[in-house]
């Protein structure tokens, strides 16, 4: 059945660019949805912010998507899903989707030895989001989190597989695999890109969540319930808006993803940090 928001795009958001592992995710289980993507690049990284901050700016990018028509709002970013996403189902009409939920689920459906790893943004580690949504499932499940902060600007970098990006890899595993992890939630939508490198490092006793996949999984779910899919006999377009005009990064991750990008276009929010 078609409704009269069938047709609208499904709004997604990032701090940046790494959410486009979310709409790569959300294009192959969903080819007929428009996507309209917007990265708040003139305010990247949220990761290291507080939880006001990030619960401002993510209100104001959900007033931006709703502007593009918006059926759903997808909080394609980790530390936004872990510290605005409450907010933002109280404010919006639509309905929201983030990614901690779908990803803590697969966390729990996958660790047999009931020790699971986190890794993270700074924000998302410390806010204790994973843990409480995996707990919410599963109280006798134990979850070490680690906190990553160089990961993101090494990605960014392009280096997916490089020396320093392996060392540093070892380095912020090392207390969850002596814990005996047996499954690692990639607690950051930057952290796809680098799988490979971390499907690695962690060996092949340690299966990894992604939440991009599973984040794609909830929105299909979501779209069903609210009988808000698209017509199946058309092919979605992904278009992409930008906060700031730095389009470097958007073309390294387009190619990684194998994505086909429409427009890219820009938008201004009012609240710049100054620093
Ligand atoms: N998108 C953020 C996340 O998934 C990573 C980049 C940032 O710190 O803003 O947590």
């Amino acid at each position: 059945m078609l409704t009269e928001k069938s047709t609208d795009p499904i709004g997604v958001f990032d701090s940046g660019i790494g959410g486009l592992t979310v709409a790569a995710a959300l294009q192959n289980l969903l080819p007929s949805e428009n996507i309209f993507y917007l990265g708040d690049t003139a305010r990247v990284p949220y990761g290291g912010k507080s939880r006001r901050t990030v619960e401002r700016y993510s209100i104001e990018i959900g007033g931006l998507l709703l502007a593009e028509r918006a059926k759903i709002i997808v909080v394609a970013c980790n530390t936004a899903s872990a510290l605005a996403v409450p907010r933002m189902k109280e404010m919006f009409k639509v309905p929201v989707q983030g990614v901690v939920a779908p990803g803590a689920a697969a966390a729990v459906a996958s660790t047999k030895n009931k020790t699971v790893g986190v890794i993270g943004t700074r924000a998302t580690i410390a806010s204790g989001a994973y843990e409480h949504a995996i707990h919410s499932l599963d109280t006798d499940i134990r979850v070490i989190s680690v906190a990553c902060p160089l990961l993101v600007p090494l990605i960014e970098e392009g280096m997916f597989e490089d020396k320093v990006t392996n060392l540093m890899l070892a380095r912020y595993l090392a207390p969850l695999l002596s814990a005996g992890i047996d499954t690692l939630v990639l607690g950051c939508t930057h952290y796809p890109l680098l799988r490979e490198a971390i499907a690695r490092t962690a060996g092949p006793a340690v299966r990894l969540v992604d939440s991009a996949e599973n984040c794609a999984l909830a929105v299909k779910n979501l779209l069903e319930k609210n009988t808000l899919n698209a017509p199946p006999e058309r092919l979605g377009k992904l278009d992409v808006a930008l906060t700031d005009a730095t389009e470097r990064f958007l073309r390294t991750a387009a190619k990684a993803l194998d994505l086909d990008i429409g427009d890219v276009s820009l938008r201004s929010v009012q609240n710049i940090e100054k620093s």
